[in-house]
């Protein structure tokens, strides 16, 4: 279907009504490190309705150390939250599932078969420490695997252990893991080694889903980036699972 645009038709805002689904983002007020309000929650929806998405599905963090959200305090803050979108003149689908950090609990939650928030066709989004891999990765996408979830990995180019080893990702990718970018990372937001990563996963045509990782406004001022139109382009051709769920 992409080929059926121009390539002065890639236009940032034609490239996010393409992705339609941003599936990665922290707008559901104070349960996390994102939104800190109702108000600044609507004033994300709001902005990320303009830029072009459809449909939002917000992730916010169940991290055991710091934030020990539940389905049910995600749910019921989704509830809230669209109760007041439904006031706004824009019409927008909004869901939640969660980022999981990969830790103890999480592993004892996998093996526990604990019910987990998920996204579409069961898609399992998870986290992990950002310098070193977690001894229990592995097992944890085996038990993730198992249960019947799809697990794709949140920002795979943020991590250094992936950076120093590219045999791993490459392993991961081969298992059947989707592997997420962060549209930021492409633009340098984070780190170079980030941004490295991410526009070589895109040349492999790698990336299984592309999100915002939006906590607040700066990410998406950041996004407004995305504006050169070699990327646009590369980005609609990929064959994003976004448009799927
Ligand atoms: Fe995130």
């Amino acid at each position: 279907m992409f080929g059926l645009f121009k390539s002065s038709q890639f236009t940032p805002s034609k490239l996010f009504q393409t992705i339609h689904t941003d599936m990665h983002a922290h707008w559901l007020p104070s349960i996390d490190d994102g939104a800190k309000t109702l108000e600044e929650a609507l004033q994300l929806i709001t902005s990320l309705h303009q830029m072009g998405y459809r449909k939002l599905i917000a992730t916010p963090h169940i991290m055991q150390d710091y934030y020990k959200n539940t389905p049910e305090i995600i749910l019921e803050k989704l509830t809230l939250v669209k109760e007041a979108v439904a006031s706004l003149p824009i019409s927008i689908t909004l869901e939640a599932a969660a980022e999981y950090y990969l830790d103890e609990w999480m592993l004892r939650q996998l093996q526990a078969g604990s019910p987990l928030l998920t996204f579409g066709e069961r898609y399992l989004l998870f986290e992990t420490a950002f310098l070193n891999r977690p001894p229990f990765l592995e097992e944890a996408i085996f038990l993730m695997k198992s249960q019947g979830y799809q697990p794709v990995f949140a920002h795979p180019e943020r991590y250094v252990y992936l950076w120093e080893d590219a045999t791993l990702l490459e392993q991961l990718y081969t298992q059947g893991v989707h592997l997420q970018i962060n549209l930021n990372s492409l633009v340098g937001y984070y780190d170079k080694e980030a941004k490295k990563l991410a526009e070589q996963l895109l040349t492999q045509q790698r990336i299984g889903f592309v999100g915002t990782d939006c906590h607040h406004e700066r990410h998406l001022v950041a996004l407004q980036k995305i504006k050169k139109p070699s990327l646009l382009k590369n980005l609609a051709a990929l064959p994003l699972l976004n448009k799927q769920i």
